[in-house]
């Protein structure tokens, strides 16, 4: 559930009118829900009652400042992948010990920065890695604690861009290889070895994969503790799924997620981190685009719109769905026509959806795409030298500019004309 509904015949966001927005801030935009942040992020924490754990917000999803800031406060950990995250994260106030580095290729300086400024636990993806944390660590005097990240080779049953899980895939070590690796690891002086860690990929609609994967580190977990390590923590990832497509059926709950890690995990007494990004992100944000034109095309109308590939990729570059909705409210069994929705970027992989039935739209009509808090602004580019758009959080009837559009002299000012030109 999110808060962006319509009242009184026009949509709001929470408890301000997204037309309000549009006239201040000028079109396109990405809007955010407080509520729904702070709702979803709620859901998992409740959903894993019970077991000592902790929620880390995985900020790819959406690293701006105010929502992690807003994230944070409610209590949650963040998941980083990169130096950039992880001085994001601490400059929104999240403290290192509740800052988890993944990825799986950490350089050298950010693996130095993350343990001169203090970190939960490094999610180590392979023997280099390991080497290089391991020595880095030795040399600051420091112990890194880690887990490994496991690849269980399970069938996310995702989208190929976004599994993770499988063994032809970049991610972890494979699990038959564990011990071994765990037994390097704890031979290395800079290393202290507290758990395991696994993530299978993103957007799963089913819990299934997520079980097989959780009951192959249910078993690991028994046989390393038989092999002397001291196995504590559990680092099961994110991934689950959100409804985009509202006719479709709605992907298993948090409380659904946290029934069964409870079911797989509960036994083992280890302390459970989750790494969700797209759950509490996603429906909690709106990417709301103006209409330019309506264009007749052979056979079909095209709605131009002034948002693009580069403000939103997901439709372009995972052939994501994105409910596309009018800001005012069409009539109850109005009359709908089918549209190509597309952006002004010179590709024709440039549209959002193709014969989408919509009610009729004109010139200067606003039109709001769901679920696009995750995934969204953080992907976007100035391709096109179109400018970043910008970001806005609402907060029952307040809203503020959180990240501004950049004006065209500050885009044009980053380049650097050398002298001798
Ligand atoms: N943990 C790790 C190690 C990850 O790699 C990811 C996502 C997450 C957690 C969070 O997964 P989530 O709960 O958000 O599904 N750009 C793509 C999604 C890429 C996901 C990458 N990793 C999209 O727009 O669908």
């Amino acid at each position: 559930m999110d808060h962006f509904l319509y009242r009184d015949g026009a949509l709001f966001a929470e408890d301000v009118a997204i037309s309000e927005i549009a006239a201040a801030v000028g079109t396109p935009f990405y809007v955010y829900s407080t509520a729904t942040l702070l709702r979803h992020f709620k859901a998992f924490d409740d959903a894993l009652d019970g077991m000592d754990h902790l929620v880390c917000y995985a900020m790819k999803a959406n690293s701006n400042q105010a929502v992690l800031k807003t994230l944070a406060r409610a209590g949650a950990g963040m998941d980083v992948v990169s130096a950039g995250e992880y001085l994001r994260a601490k400059a929104a106030g999240v403290p290192g010990d509740r800052i988890v580095f993944s990825g799986v290729g950490k350089t050298a300086s950010e693996i130095r920065l993350a343990l001169e400024g203090g970190i939960r636990q490094f999610n180590v993806e392979s023997e280099p890695e390991m080497a290089q944390l391991d020595a880095i660590a030795q040399s600051l005097g420091k112990v890194a604690p880690i887990t490994i990240r496991v690849n269980p080779d399970v069938d996310a049953k995702t989208h190929a861009k976004i599994a993770t899980g499988k063994s032809e895939n970049k991610f972890g070590i494979p699990i038959a290889r564990a011990r071994d690796v765990y037994r390097l690891a704890a031979s290395m002086p800079g290393l202290e070895v507290i758990g395991i860690d696994v993530h299978i990929g993103s957007q799963l609609t089913d819990l299934a994969p997520f079980e097989q994967a959780y009951q192959k580190v249910a078993e690991l977990t028994e046989l390393l503790r038989t092999d002397g390590h001291d196995i504590r923590r559990l680092d099961l990832g994110g991934g689950l799924g959100i409804p985009y497509e509202r006719s479709n059926a709605a992907p298993p709950l948090p409380t659904d997620y946290g029934a069964m890690v409870q079911r797989t995990l509960g036994h083992l007494d280890c302390e459970i981190e989750i790494e969700p990004g797209r759950l509490i992100a996603g429906n909690a944000g709106l990417m709301v685009s103006e209409v330019i034109y309506v264009k007749s095309g052979e056979g079909r109308d095209f709605l131009i719109i002034d948002g693009a590939m580069n403000d939103l990729i997901r439709p372009a570059m995972y052939d994501a769905y994105h409910d596309i909705i009018p800001v005012i409210e069409p009539p109850v069994g109005g009359e709908q026509r089918p549209y190509d929705v597309v952006g002004p970027v010179c590709e024709t992989g440039d549209t959002f959806a193709k014969q989408r039935m919509m009610p009729e739209l004109s010139a200067g009509d606003l039109v709001a795409f769901r679920s696009a808090g995750a995934y969204g602004a953080v992907m976007s580019s100035e391709y096109n030298s179109r400018a970043l758009i910008p970001e806005v959080l609402v907060n029952g009837d307040q809203f503020a500019v959180i990240r501004q559009r950049p004006t065209f002299d500050e885009m044009i000012n980053r380049d650097i004309i050398p002298e001798w030109l």
